[in-house]
């Protein structure tokens, strides 16, 4: 008999990726949430929907009693409590894995490696709040969480991604660099084009979401971000190799970008201190990363076939313009 494994979420992004992992490995799947979000997979034999809302414990209670799963990957954790309740839920599962974040840690250490980067505290306060602000302490907190459980015996594990990017990305951070590539000759990249900010392929977060449920320790974090990381500079360039086109990466530092009231910061994927995670604890688990430009390929082809554009984060090509403007008379 097939394995079952529930996706909390499971119908935007990530979720969405990690049913179509699951059901590459044979595994019989029920996706639950609300119904808010149009469901990919409604007309999937393979696919069972149970719709409820995981913030009341009556809905989750039921799914988990009806589906009794092998396995369950929770795509929709954003509070303490969310997890609290899980673990108590699926106590007795082979692996139930929870959706952290690399922003749960709290150091600016390169690379931040689980269990020796310190990771954020949560007060009370944070806990219930639903800022942006509170949510590494919010994450941090579920990953205690799940900690606590496995030394109660609950086989729980947590997945810390770090930038997720690739088909269906509903954030539109990588779409508004695409976009640039595919429209300009010319793109700005702030600084000297070398920061780093690691990113990992939405296929991979999938697979390893599935990997930790069955070979991780229960107990333990593991990180995931693609194996090779790239600059923002060589991000760019990749675009343009992968959309099989040409495109100048012209850099712009501080003072060019004042020119046009702008800064580094109000460029997406910018972040001045790089942001690294360790992979080698999820690599000895079996767990791959797809190869850069192949992960790049599907990104901008999906890109294509969306009406995303990134233009939510769009810092102004006419203040661009003037940047390049300026650099051109230096
Ligand atoms: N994107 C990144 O760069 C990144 C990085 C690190 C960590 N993460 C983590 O990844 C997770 C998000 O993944 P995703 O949005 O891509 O997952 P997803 O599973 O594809 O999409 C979210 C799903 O959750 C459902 N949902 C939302 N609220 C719900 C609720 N209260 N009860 C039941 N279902 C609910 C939504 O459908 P309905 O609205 O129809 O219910 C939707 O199906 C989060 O835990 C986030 O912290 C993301």
């Amino acid at each position: 008999m097939a394995d079952t494994a529930l996706v909390i979420g499971g119908t935007r992004f990530i979720g969405r990726h990690v049913v179509e992992d699951l059901l590459d490995h044979d595994y019989e799947v029920t996706i639950f949430n609300r119904g808010n979000h149009e469901n990919p997979f409604a007309d999937h034999d393979d696919v069972t929907r149970v719709e409820g809302d995981r913030r009341d414990d009556t809905d989750l209670k039921a799914a988990a009693l009806s589906v009794q799963p092998d396995i369950v990957i929770d795509c929709v954790a954003y509070y303490p409590e969310d997890v609290r309740v899980a673990v108590d839920l699926f106590s007795d599962v082979d692996g139930y894995v929870y959706i952290s974040s690399g922003s749960a840690y709290a150091a600016e250490e390169i690379p931040k490696r689980e269990g020796e980067t310190a990771l954020c505290d949560c007060t009370d306060e944070q806990a219930t709040d639903d800022s942006h602000a509170s949510y590494g302490p919010r994450k941090a907190e579920g990953d205690r969480i799940v900690f606590e459980a496995a030394e109660d015996g609950v086989n729980a594990m947590s997945v810390r991604p770090c930038i997720v990017y690739g088909p269906h990305d509903y954030t539109e951070r990588l779409d508004y660099w695409i976009d640039r590539v595919l429209n300009y000759d010319r793109v700005v990249v702030p600084g000297d084009g070398q920061n780093l900010w690691h990113r990992a392929y939405v296929e991979d977060v999938a697979s390893a979401l599935r990997v930790v449920a069955e070979e991780g320790e229960p107990g333990e974090a593991y990180n995931v971000g693609d194996r090779r990381l790239v600059t923002m500079e060589e991000m760019v360039d990749l675009v343009a190799d992968a959309a099989d086109t040409d495109c100048e990466v012209v850099h712009a530092g501080e003072h060019e970008l004042a020119a046009a009231e702008l800064s580094p910061d109000d460029f997406i994927l910018y972040r001045d201190y790089p942001h690294v995670l360790d992979t080698d604890k999820l690599a000895a688990l079996g767990w791959e990363s797809t190869p850069l430009a192949e992960a790049m390929e599907r990104s901008v082809a999906d890109h294509r076939d969306s009406d995303r554009d990134g233009s939510e984060h769009d810092p102004g090509r006419e203040a661009e313009e003037r940047v390049l403007g300026v650099l051109d008379t230096l």
